[in-house]
């Protein structure tokens, strides 16, 4: 089959690689019909996150059709239209039975790698590196889906392939992230990023009860995106966030402040921002943590700071003596898909939201590695990539 591999910092190709086969009962494999590129994967082709290997295959937003059933999968069969979520569970730990799929304690066998980085492992993903599992992505004409029974969504309703693609990964991370906020009635949001992440985390935001939502980005696309879901917009480019953001909140700050940029943050001008990537650069440091320092600066006394964004690594110059006295409430992670894709998968067959709005971009698997670069330095007017592997 064909599919897009990994070879180094900046460089994907799309290679012919061996099919896919049944290794567990549990397993079943998906012609994939719609495959995304998410903001995550920049961090693998940018070089940012380590134990990535030259051929591995990417991607973790998949949905297809099944073409094989391993003997032990009960609810799937042959021809069922399935989205998978990007994070794999087994549905039996202690971790899974508290619906945090993403911490599942059993699905990544290289858990002493990430034990070693991080203390204790979280859930095996698709197409993001050994250290969190070595699973083969999403990005190929076929992919092989481990705990099948736990994690895909059978899509009975008609719908297309692009409305429902996004529960894979960004509806649902986006919806968590505001979630993660504790959004009491009419409580100020803000967002830093609007790309696919940042923008479905405005409507979930509006979803759960807030009475003003605030973007923050500096790519204009992006933020007219952001403003027709009805945030009001800052351009960081242009003004001082904290300025702005003090000015906009009569001195107070955005009670909920969600970081939907992760490690690769820019700021213009800012002397913080400068170091990180000077330093990522030359591989003193693993993150650029920007937007953690500066939501920490805004943010409503008492708070909370939710975090979507990915991070890798050891984070510098963190103003955790501000977070302290200002008693901030901290929520991350990565997220726990399978608990979310019911009930979002209801409000796209009810027609409160379709996800598709965010895809600017469609293109053949074939040419993956040049959307990749597009996506990345955000060019042509690019938010959202959906590949066809037909
Ligand atoms: N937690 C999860 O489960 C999960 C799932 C999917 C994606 N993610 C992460 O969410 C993040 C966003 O993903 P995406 O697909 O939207 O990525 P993206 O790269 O398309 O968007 C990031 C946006 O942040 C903006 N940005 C950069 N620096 C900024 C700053 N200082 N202030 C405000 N905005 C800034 C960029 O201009 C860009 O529009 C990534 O880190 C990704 O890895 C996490
Ligand atoms: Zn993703
Ligand atoms: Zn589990």
């Amino acid at each position: 089959m064909k599919a897009l591999c990994w070879h180094g910092k900046s460089d994907v190709r799309v290679d012919t690689v061996p099919d896919p086969k049944i290794q567990d009962p549990g397993d079943v494999i998906l012609r994939i019909t719609a495959t995304a590129i998410c903001g995550s994967d920049l961090h693998l082709f940018d070089g940012y996150q380590p134990t990535m290997e030259a051929g591995d295959i990417l991607g973790h937003e998949p949905m297809g059709v099944v073409v094989e059933v391993g003997s032990g999968v009960k609810n799937l069969k042959k021809g069922d239209r399935v989205v998978v979520p990007f994070v794999i569970a087994c549905g039996e730990c202690f971790f899974c039975k508290r619906t945090e799929y993403s911490m599942c304690d059993t699905t990544n066998p290289n858990a002493e790698i990430a034990r070693k980085a991080m203390g204790a492992s979280p859930a095996g993903l698709f197409g993001f590196s050994h250290m969190l599992g070595g699973y083969a992505g999403g990005q190929a004409q076929y992919l092989r889906v481990p705990h099948a029974d736990v994690g895909p969504i059978k899509i009975e309703s008609g719908l297309p392939d692009e409305k429902v693609l996004f529960l894979s990964d960004i509806f649902p991370t986006g919806y968590m992230a505001a979630e993660n906020c504790a959004i009491e009635p009419g409580d100020t949001v803000a967002v830093w990023g609007c790309g696919p992440v940042g923008q479905f985390a405005i409507r979930s935001a509006w979803m759960l009860g807030a009475g003003r939502v605030i973007a923050i980005d500096r790519v204009p696309e992006r933020l007219a995106m952001a403003a027709k879901g009805k945030a009001e917009i800052i351009n960081f480019d242009e003004v001082k966030v904290y300025d702005q953001l003090m000015e906009m909140t009569a001195g107070r700050g955005p009670a909920r402040c969600i970081d939907a940029v992760g490690c690769e943050a820019h700021g213009m001008g800012s002397f913080d921002a400068m170091v990180d990537k000077a330093k990522a650069a030359l591989h003193l440091a693993t993150d650029r943590a920007h937007v953690v320092r500066e939501a920490i600066m805004c943010c409503r006394k008492g708070g909370t700071i939710s975090t979507p964004g990915v991070y890798v690594g050891m984070l510098d110059k963190i103003p955790f003596g501000a977070a302290m006295n200002k008693g901030l409430t901290f929520k991350m992670g990565q997220t726990h898909v399978q608990r979310y894709l019911k009930p979002l998968l209801a409000k796209i067959e009810a027609g409160d939201i379709d996800p598709s709005f965010v895809i600017t971009h469609k293109v053949k698997l074939a040419d993956a590695p040049d959307a990749y670069v597009t996506f990345r330095d955000k060019k042509d007017g690019c938010i959202k990539v959906v590949l066809d592997p037909s």
